[in-house]
């Protein structure tokens, strides 16, 4: 893998790959010195235009987890403030030589036009509605630690499908692991074509029922130039998933960050079937995991059981993706 600009780009064994090399470093996290030498002397350069704590903070500890030198850059505070534009900061970026960039854009489409500029390869950390890849994949991890393989599962994806790069990289996602795919919201926030991506829409949540997952998308006030929506309220009364709409064996996963009480209930943020914590916690291994693949990839990685599991330590480390603590 060269890059990671869309998850268009990954078919069903790539996505397997990282979830296994994610996998394989949950056993570092575990470690009294959570840190591999797997990236010593690379230089990662993390680029944010746009807010961001998820994505920014597990990408700079997954870089540092591997030990590469990271350097983070966010748009305010850097010359981006006196005008520097998009290609004369790459230039500048590059001129030390990292390996990766990490950018996160407003603009659809940014990282794949840095990754014409750089030398370094290019992790899309979200370019405006276009896609996320980093966050399906650790949702594809998330869930399949938790429900197992993909195939035949219905996960209805609700909300503001129209402003959502996550919805677009997480239908791709989804259906590529076997998933049968719902998005749902009003019709204002659902775009037309959606369906060329392999899901079914619905209107309203009448069916709801049927979903083993119910993913939760925000209300990006933010990218909405006109009312999309009367009010909140009224979106909340006909969309929120809550604790009378939610079945007791449904799970529950949010991308971060939650407008509580519209889009979820506190409830159901905070129950049982919430995911979304886990979701976090799984955006280190799996950022881990595509800086490794980007960077020193190639080899299918052992299963956990096999790595730091006993046996001859010494000839496993010689091999081993994660190798002895940094
Ligand atoms: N899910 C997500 O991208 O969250 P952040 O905006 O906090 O990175």
């Amino acid at each position: 893998m060269r890059h990671l600009l869309s998850i268009e780009d990954l078919d069903r064994g790539e996505i397997e790959l990282i979830c296994d090399r994610a996998r394989s470093f949950a056993e570092v996290g575990r470690r009294d010195i959570k840190k591999v030498p797997t990236l010593r002397g690379r230089t990662i350069v993390s680029l944010f235009y746009e807010a961001s704590t998820r994505t920014s903070s597990s990408f700079e500890l997954a870089a540092k987890r591997l030990s590469a030198d990271v350097v983070s850059v966010k748009s305010v505070g850097s010359s981006v403030d006196k005008g520097e534009s998009l290609r004369d900061t790459i230039a500048t970026l590059s001129a030390y030589e990292p390996e990766a960039i990490v950018i996160r854009s407003p603009e659809a489409g940014a990282a794949a036009l840095v990754a014409n500029w750089t030398e370094a390869a290019v992790v899309n950390a979200g370019d405006g509605k276009h896609e996320h890849p980093s966050q399906a994949l650790l949702d594809v991890y998330t869930l399949i630690d938790h429900v197992g393989p993909l195939d035949g599962k219905r996960i209805w994806i609700v909300g503001d499908v129209a402003h959502s790069r996550v919805a677009r990289s997480c239908i791709r996602a989804f259906v590529t692991m076997g998933a049968e795919v719902t998005v749902a919201g009003p019709p204002t926030l659902i775009p037309r074509g959606i369906e060329t991506l392999g899901c079914e829409v619905a209107y309203d949540l009448g069916d709801i029922g049927e979903a083993d997952v119910i993913y939760a998308l925000r209300m990006q006030k933010e990218r909405m130039n006109h009312a999309f929506v009367p009010s909140l309220r009224e979106y909340a009364v006909n969309y929120q998933i809550n604790g009378r709409r939610l079945g007791p064996r449904q799970l529950v996963m949010h991308p971060g960050p939650v407008n509580r009480g519209v889009e979820l209930s506190p409830e159901v943020i905070d129950g049982p079937a919430s995911l979304i914590t886990a979701q976090v916690a799984s955006g280190l291994l799996v950022r881990m995991a595509i800086l490794y693949e980007i960077l020193a990839g190639g080899e299918r990685p052992r299963p956990l059981s096999r790595i730091g599991g006993g046996g001859d330590r010494s000839r496993e480390s010689e091999s081993s993706p994660i190798g002895e603590p940094a």
